[in-house]
């Protein structure tokens, strides 16, 4: 439990800027920017942020500000990527499934573009030859990550080309004679054993001494985050050493040393954020009290679309004397319950005591929350704070009415 971000109440930040509201603490996300670079000090290490966990453009700025480069997904990403600053040489390409235009525009404003199917990989080769480099997203059929929907490595997924289809890949490559500087695997999110990272990254390095060009080996993101205490989480340090030493093992056999790319997103900015929501009601059934906040499913999506925990506390009540097991739900006319348990079910939270008006606050709301968030039930978008050198700043105004109708169309019916 915190009931501050850096030395501001949690209750100070509900009351000046109103909730439903996210809040970023910048200090946690500098942290681990460096735990990441300590774990991986030993390379030459590239950390391309995974801007689809949170896109904010004071964020974007940041991760810029403290060298962290950037991995997008879209050309709205894109677009953000170089709002923030940065060039397209810092900006990655990883898109899933989409139409060629969008590749072609990404490697034309020169970024760097992971490649993940066939026939894309020939229709680069065709358009650009030798011209331009890019490289190869892999599906290393390998297990890993949280729960079904964020696993991309396993056989079935639909990410990536197999490393089945090595022979195939081989042949496009040499008849367009084509430049490909990087392989490129993600494995999942919220993946917590180093043994899914080590299998994944030597099916990607055995297959890059096929590859003469190759600058890069990037092996994605997917590393898992605390959402609650005792929670296991991947040990960075574990990691560090045994990708460092399978990496610089290659390295030395492949002839040269190449740039090892991560690209997280959870890890940097996922326990930076917190969501602050009002109690509107505290309703007390004959089986159980439920707390109904200025909220749901709507802004926070994660407990109702993967059975995720976050930790739920009353920030307005730091008295532990007097506790209930509360269901905390939102306000959406479907179930959103955001107290779900560790086992995966909906279910209570002993919290302190609760009564109307009280700020109840969710933490790991950094990633995958805000740029979630959906109008569903025409509710408008929370505002969001980040805090910086002790200075909370509005980095998004809530949505109003007008965001809500903005692109309709009121013709004569
Ligand atoms: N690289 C690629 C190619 C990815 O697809 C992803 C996440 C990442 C990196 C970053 O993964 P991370 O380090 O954040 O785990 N909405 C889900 C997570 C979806 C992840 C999608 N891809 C959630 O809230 O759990």
């Amino acid at each position: 439990m915190y009931y501050h971000i850096q030395s501001i109440p949690l209750t100070d930040l509900a009351e000046q800027f109103g909730t439903p509201l996210y809040v970023y603490d910048a200090n946690k996300i500098i942290e681990k920017i460096s735990i990441l670079r300590d774990s991986f000090k030993n390379v030459n290490l590239k950390i391309k942020y995974a801007c689809k966990a949170n896109t904010n453009l004071a964020i974007l700025k940041l991760m810029r500000k403290h060298g962290v480069e950037i991995d997008v997904v879209s050309p709205e990403e894109l677009r953000l990527a170089m709002m923030a600053g940065f060039e397209g040489s810092q900006i990655t390409f990883t898109p899933s499934g989409v139409s060629f235009d969008e590749i072609e525009l990404a490697a034309e404003l020169g970024t760097r573009i992971n490649l993940d199917n066939l026939d894309v990989l020939e229709k680069f080769g065709q358009r650009f030859g030798n011209t331009k480099g890019a490289l190869i997203r892999l599906k290393p059929h390998v297990f890993g990550g949280g729960n079904e929907k964020i696993m991309t490595a396993h056989p079935e997924s639909k990410f990536g080309i197999s490393i089945h289809q090595k022979d195939e890949i081989l042949a496009i490559v040499e008849k367009y004679d084509m430049k490909i500087i990087g392989l490129h695997q993600h494995t999942g999110s919220d993946v917590k054993n180093a043994d899914a990272f080590t299998k994944a990254a030597s099916a990607i390095l055995e297959m890059a001494f096929s590859f003469k060009d190759l600058e890069i080996i990037d092996l994605g993101g997917g590393f898992k985050v605390a959402y609650q205490e005792g929670d296991v989480v991947t040990d960075m340090k574990e990691v560090g050493e045994i990708l460092t030493n399978a990496f610089l093992n290659f390295s030395k056999k492949y002839g040269r040393e190449l740039q090892l790319w991560f690209e997280p997103g959870k890890f940097l900015v996922s326990e930076s954020g917190t969501f602050l929501t009002t109690a509107n009601v505290v309703k007390t059934d004959p089986i159980k009290t439920f707390v109904g906040v200025n909220s749901g499913l709507n802004h926070l999506g994660r407990p109702m679309m993967y059975g995720a925990y976050h930790d739920i506390f009353n920030a307005s009540n730091q008295d532990e004397t007097e506790q209930n097991e509360y269901r905390v739900v939102g306000y959406i006319c479907e179930t959103d319950t955001f107290s779900w348990t560790p086992e995966g079910k909906q279910g209570e939270r002993l919290m302190n005591k609760v009564k109307a008006g009280d700020i109840i606050a969710m933490k790991n709301a950094g990633a995958y929350c805000f740029s979630m968030a959906s109008q569903y039930n025409s509710r408008l978008l929370p505002a969001e704070v980040l805090v910086i050198d002790g200075e909370a700043k509005l980095i998004r105004k809530r949505d109003t009415f007008e965001d809500i109708v903005r692109n309709l169309v009121d013709v004569e019916i």
